[in-house]
């Protein structure tokens, strides 16, 4: 039975860092509050001119020198962003250009924060059907451009960034020992709508627009819908929070990220948190955590992952896979 397996890992994070305190003296907040309120202390943005395939880029080149994959045997790249450079071409096109690629196909796939979580199940459902043997998945995002910088709700809470991983082909028994990925869920619920959403667009205003949250609504959502996604995985799986050896959840506040892993009974030492130095960046926020982890060594062979998202749509999701 045909597995996708992780073969590596890689991220790009630009050079900017931002301090909570930078916000200080521009709007009527203060580091302390963005701290205990979200768990973040910083976040990255990207430079003036930098783009979301440039950032993707950076990540994919990281990921196959990581997995000692040439681009060129790469089948398919998707790339999960909701701030894509341009309306079209994709930036999936323009990263298979990036690395040299002159082969495969390339497409974005747009499913806000659960972007990444989208991407690895098409990624995982195409390597099973025979589609493609080997798949770069990327979460890019440069959410600094839809910020409006007078909304304090919002504005704290994003940062930019990348992420990849490289997923091949493997032969597994197609039991829960298998390595790669074992489960994916997947859901959404349009009537959200108006809880999370940029208030522009090409059919719309013409115009990029800036992203609109109802806060603590989509908070009561998100603790809701990812614990219970993530138990359906679990289960697909053949699975139980117990087999669970890290949860890497999508970094949009640590009392989120607790409270989800809460309700599935998992001590914090099993969740990987990079909320407090990235912020929220979207699609990008798992494949940043799980290559951050990676590159720390965290992962063991063996080790059964959890990866859990929500955003607007609402659209939310959950992977299981075997390290
Ligand atoms: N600094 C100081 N005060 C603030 C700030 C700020 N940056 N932002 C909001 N406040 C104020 C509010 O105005 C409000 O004041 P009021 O009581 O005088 O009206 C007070 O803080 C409480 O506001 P809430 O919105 O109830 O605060 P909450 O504790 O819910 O925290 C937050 C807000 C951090 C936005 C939280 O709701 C949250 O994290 N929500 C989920 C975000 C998320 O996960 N989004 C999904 C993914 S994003 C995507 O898909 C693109």
């Amino acid at each position: 039975m045909r597995r996708a397996i992780v073969r590596g890992t890689g991220h790009y994070l630009p050079e900017r860092v931002i301090e909570n305190s930078w916000f200080e003296d521009k709007l009527d907040t203060s580091d302390e509050w963005i701290r205990t309120r979200t768990g973040i202390e910083r976040r990255h943005f990207a430079a003036e001119g930098q783009r979301t395939s440039d950032l993707g880029i950076l990540a994919a080149r990281a990921a196959l020198d990581k997995a000692g994959i040439a681009a060129d045997q790469i089948d398919a790249v998707i790339v999960a962003t909701s701030t894509p450079d341009l309306t079209f071409p994709s930036v999936a096109t323009m990263v298979q250009a990036g690395l040299g690629m002159r082969g495969g196909f390339a497409y974005d796939l747009q499913a806000v924060c659960a972007g990444f979580v989208y991407a690895l199940a098409n990624a995982d459902a195409m390597i099973r059907a025979g589609l493609a043997e080997r798949v770069l998945v990327i979460g890019a995002e440069t959410f600094s451009r839809i910020m409006d910088w007078t909304d304090r709700g919002t504005c704290v809470l994003f940062g930019d960034g990348a992420g990849a991983v490289v997923l091949e082909a493997a032969e597994g028994d197609g039991t829960s020992a298998d390595c790669g990925i074992l489960a994916t869920d997947l859901n959404s619920d349009g009537q959200y709508r108006d809880l999370l959403y940029v208030d522009g667009g090409v059919a719309s205003t013409g115009t990029a627009g800036h992203l609109r949250m109802q806060g603590n609504l989509v908070f009561r959502h998100a603790v809701e819908k990812l614990a219970d996604t993530a138990h359906r995985a679990l289960d697909k799986a053949g699975l139980t929070p117990e087999d669970v050896s890290w949860l890497v959840p999508h970094q949009a506040n640590l009392r989120i990220i607790e409270a989800t892993a809460k309700r599935m009974h998992l001590p914090m030492a099993k969740v990987v948190l990079t909320v407090a130095d990235h912020g929220n960046t979207s699609a990008a926020s798992i494949p940043l955590a799980l290559s951050v982890a990676d590159a720390e060594g965290r992962f063991k062979p063996g080790d059964v992952l959890v990866a859990e998202a929500i955003g607007g749509g609402l659209a939310w999701g959950s992977v299981v896979l075997r390290w």
